[in-house]
């Protein structure tokens, strides 16, 4: 299997491009099951999580198209066209590889009155039920089977009714399964305490571009007055604020000094605070972000939370930013259980992380040294480049199927940044 090679110590400076947002296309894609007209999403990113879901289109009998790419386009370009559905199974061999498969069961029930999607099982970073999004279908009007390990959501003749919900946790991917249901109800409905995420509000805009009707967008009340159909549409997915965020880490715990074109600040302002108050300068500039940093890290205390607050996509790079502060940060993970996955290996790099329960206490160090690491999910797997990039020697990180999932071209911008990393095949 390949794996990179990092030789740490080498000062990032420079520009690189922040590609669409994974999180945002994840929900986007799924918005072709709404119309029988094209929708052509711009901006994409090159990841195997979006081939992923290409797949899954193509096996409800959606077309696909993706151009060939022309210097003016950002991304990559899709165009996906469901003028027929021709089967509204969601399969469990494409479900277990990917648990954003789940956000088809809104737009499917809607469109089709009906969607089967297999339940997603386990997942590295905890148990991750998804009885939120069966209980909003549910307030929707949805009657809700499970059987043999799927979900069968079914509307009643004439059509999903709408209905109230209140979230009783925050949750992205129900928020998102509600509104691409909501929008084609009978009636009208209402969230209460929805995600609003910037990839929600992203979600909202390519919406109501297709003729939807949605009041309170970027707020946690969303009221969704439903239509008879939608229409096609043209629209370019966000940039990606934790990809820019990682590499606003990479950056700074090298003591360099980049620019993130592209980046936009109003959707990672709890990040851009804790690098400041790490030390780090950051500054929007009319392209994108200015990241940089010199002298020593300051330690930092802070708890991940639902947007407005700290990513919890951004606790893994940020501590292994603070592996390098001088004195100690705390960092309370409030989302996920079992999200600390990396704290053994950054340990086996020379940090001193010790966690108890949901709280990790980073002490910094001076000195990171360069191993062999690996990593059982995405973010994790990135704080190891982060460590890699200001170790001491080199380090080898594993099983980088998790970094592909989310991170494109990762060598190739880091190496632009002045980093000295290769992917090398074999096992
Ligand atoms: C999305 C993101 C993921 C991010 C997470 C939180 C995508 C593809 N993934 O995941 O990268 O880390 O938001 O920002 O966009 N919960 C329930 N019941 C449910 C659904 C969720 O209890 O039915 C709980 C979860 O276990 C978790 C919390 O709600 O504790 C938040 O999860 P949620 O916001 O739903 O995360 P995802 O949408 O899966």
């Amino acid at each position: 299997m390949d794996k990179i090679v990092i030789e740490g110590g080498k000062r990032l400076s420079g520009t690189i491009p922040v590609s669409g947002a994974k999180n945002a296309a994840l929900t986007l894609l799924p918005c072709a099951l709404l119309t029988d007209e094209p929708l052509t999403l711009r901006n994409l990113p090159r990841l195997a999580d979006i081939d992923g879901f290409q797949h899954l289109m193509n096996q409800f009998g959606i077309s696909t198209a993706i151009a060939g790419s022309r210097p003016e386009d950002f991304g990559r370009v899709m165009t996906l066209q469901a003028t027929r559905i021709t089967s509204s199974v969601a399969p469990y061999d494409l479900v277990r590889k990917m648990r954003a498969s789940i956000l088809v069961l809104g737009p499917m029930l809607a469109r089709m009155g009906e969607a089967t999607v297999s339940l997603p099982g386990g997942c590295a970073i905890g148990n991750r039920p998804i009885d939120l999004h069966l209980k909003v279908l549910e307030a929707l009007g949805a009657q809700i089977e499970m059987a043999a390990g799927y979900v069968r959501a079914i509307a009643p003749d004439g059509g999903l009714p709408g209905g109230r919900f209140s979230f009783p946790v925050v949750s992205v991917g129900a928020t998102e399964n509600a509104l691409m249901a909501a929008v084609l109800c009978t009636g009208t409905s209402t969230l209460h305490n929805a995600a609003r995420e910037p990839e929600i509000v992203d979600l909202c805009n390519l919406l109501v571009a297709m003729g939807a009707q949605i009041e309170g967008i970027g707020t946690s009340d969303l009221t969704i007055h439903g239509v008879p159909r939608l229409h096609g549409a043209t629209y370019m997915v966000m940039p990606d604020r934790i990809e820019a965020g990682s590499y606003a880490c990479a950056a700074a715990i090298t003591g360099g000094e980049v620019t993130l074109k592209g980046a936009r600040i109003e959707d990672m302002e709890a990040t851009v605070q804790a690098l400041r108050d790490a030390g780090v300068t950051v500054e929007p500039r009319s392209d994108g972000l200015y990241v940089a940093a010199e002298g020593k890290l300051r330690p930092v205390t802070l708890s991940t939370a639902p947007f407005p607050g700290f990513a919890t996509d951004m606790q893994a790079q940020l501590m292994a930013l603070l592996c390098k502060a001088e004195g100690s940060s705390v960092l309370t993970e409030t989302i996920f259980e079992n999200r600390y996955m990396h704290v053994p290996e950054l340990n086996r790099m020379g940090a001193r992380i010790e966690t108890k329960g949901r709280t990790a206490i980073v002490h910094g160090v001076d000195v990171l040294h360069g191993a062999e690491v690996m990593a059982t999910d995405l973010r994790a797997s990135m704080s190891l480049v982060i460590a890699g990039l200001a170790a001491q020697g080199e380090t080898r990180v594993h099983r980088l199927y998790h970094l592909d999932r989310g991170y494109e071209r990762l060598e190739e911008k880091l190496a632009l940044l002045g980093a000295q990393i290769e992917r090398i095949g074999g096992d």
